[in-house]
């Protein structure tokens, strides 16, 4: 099935550009041929929940009945690929309405889960399940996968199974893979050699035959991360990691137990930085936890965003958390398990999906949510509110009554990404039922 045929009359009436393209007999680039779709014909939602989009936005349901989408990209004839947990790795083509016009399995193994990544020249597509990562050749034309080898193994099982892939957009050699731990406290993981709750690149150019060994080989790109399940590259292919923290903290101060755990801790969006150089920073987990609301701590004063014990003593207390724990740039509302992120073109904002909450009531999450970025004098990139703003970013499309949500009754939204031409947002949703939606400035 070819991507250009059916589009040639969408594309020309879009753009003069296209058809002049055209005639000069170029192919079209994906980014001049789908218009947006309004609906889908064939197309209903089975799931119950109502959306809301915020004011300017719009969003289509693109597709239902898939198994758990997790991980979304496009590939370089403009298929969307979808991760569909406990099938594999499917691709779907767009026709001349931009709805969906065939789709095709392209790889058939349901130990798949999350992990999903391209090279930057779209020949080569990586996957994961909970133990190994694997490398395929992948035809873009045919929608074909072959020649599977392993490119990491030996992955510690644990609580947290999914590994999430991320190849940076300037470096063909650098696989990110990222590992939580093993259970809501995992105590052993304050050393980061147990392979748990770290984030770790392997240089694949010089792999040995087998694969790099998760444990014992490769550099960390930062450790004390409890389940980094998003990694989001910035205009200067630097990484921000969206972290799930944990679940039922209570503090403890000599003899007096208060449960905190409505607020807190706060889920994170952290700085990575540059994944070809080695990052030993340690980001606080298992035992600095982020302040979401200091006001049920009253033993002492913080700030959101602050990282704190949750039983002081003698060795180590808050202060040491201070001096030690690289703290989150930005923090999410407790419990609302961001699961992925993207950038908008101009790096002007991160999208990140919030899948929604179990350890938490009233429920929250079941969202998207935008986070403005802007760039410092430095030419870093950085979240434009002070660590310490609850109000860091704004929810673009929203669960009706999500404070009622349950993960079999709302939007679970997971893996994002941005047409090649940048007009619209693809989002997963992998609750009761697997679902995509296309989401757009209207
Ligand atoms: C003191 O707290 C630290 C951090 O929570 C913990 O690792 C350590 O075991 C504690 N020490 C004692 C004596 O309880
Ligand atoms: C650049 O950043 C530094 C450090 O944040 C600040 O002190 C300085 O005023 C900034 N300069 C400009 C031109 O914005």
């Amino acid at each position: 099935m070819r991507w250009l045929a059916p589009t040639l009359t969408a594309a020309a009436a879009l753009a003069g550009t296209a058809t002049c393209a055209v005639l000069a007999g170029d192919s079209i680039s994906p980014r001049q041929t789908t218009p947006i779709p309004s609906s889908c014909p064939g197309v209903t939602a089975t799931s119950k929940y109502k959306l809301e989009a915020a004011t300017g936005w719009k969003y289509t349901l693109l597709a239902t009945g898939l198994s758990k989408p997790r991980s979304l990209l496009f590939d370089t004839e403009g298929h969307l690929l979808v991760l569909e947990a406990g099938k594999g790795l499917t691709a779907h083509t767009l026709g001349a309405n931009g709805c969906i016009s065939s789709s095709k399995t392209v790889i058939q193994m349901n130990q798949l889960n999350h992990g999903l990544a391209l090279s930057p020249d779209g020949k080569t597509v990586y996957v994961s399940a909970a133990p190994t990562a694997w490398a395929y050749d992948y035809d873009a034309k045919a929608m074909t996968a072959t020649n599977q080898r392993v490119v990491v193994k030996g992955m510690n099982p644990g609580g947290h199974n999914s590994r999430t892939l991320a190849m940076p957009p300037n470096n063909p050699n650098l696989l990110i893979v990222s590992l939580g731990s093993a259970g809501n406290i995992d105590h052993p993981s304050v050393k980061k050699e147990t392979g748990r709750a770290i984030v770790k690149v392997f240089d694949l150019s010089k792999a040995p035959t087998g694969g790099w060994d998760y444990n014992t080989q490769g550099w960390y790109l930062g450790y004390g991360l409890r389940n980094e399940i998003a990694l989001v590259f910035d205009g200067n292919n630097e990484v921000w990691g969206v972290e799930n923290s944990g679940d039922d903290l209570t503090r403890k101060v000599g003899t007096s137990s208060t449960d905190i755990h409505i607020n807190n801790p706060a889920e994170e969006l952290n700085y990575l930085g540059d994944p070809s150089k080695s990052n030993e920073q340690w980001y606080g987990y298992p035992t600095c936890w982020t302040v979401g609301d200091p006001s049920v701590i009253k033993d002492k004063q913080f700030k959101i965003g602050d990282q704190i014990v949750i039983a002081p003593n003698s060795t180590f207390d808050d202060a040491s958390c201070a001096a030690n724990s690289m703290p989150p740039r930005l923090t999410f509302q407790a419990h609302s398990a961001p699961i992925d992120g993207k950038f908008d073109k101009g790096f002007a904002n991160m999208y990140v999906s919030l899948h929604g909450s179990w350890n938490r009531q009233p429920a929250t999450g079941y969202k998207v949510v935008e986070i403005p970025f802007t760039r410092l004098n430095n030419s870093r990139y950085d979240p434009v509110a002070a660590r310490d703003n609850v109000k860091g970013y704004s929810e673009i499309l929203s669960t009706q009554g999500e404070a009622s949500c349950s993960q079999n009754t709302c939007l679970r939204p997971t893996g994002i990404v941005w047409h090649p031409d940048s007009s619209r947002m693809y989002v997963g949703s992998d609750g009761s039922v697997g679902e995509i939606y296309v989401l757009y400035k209207g």
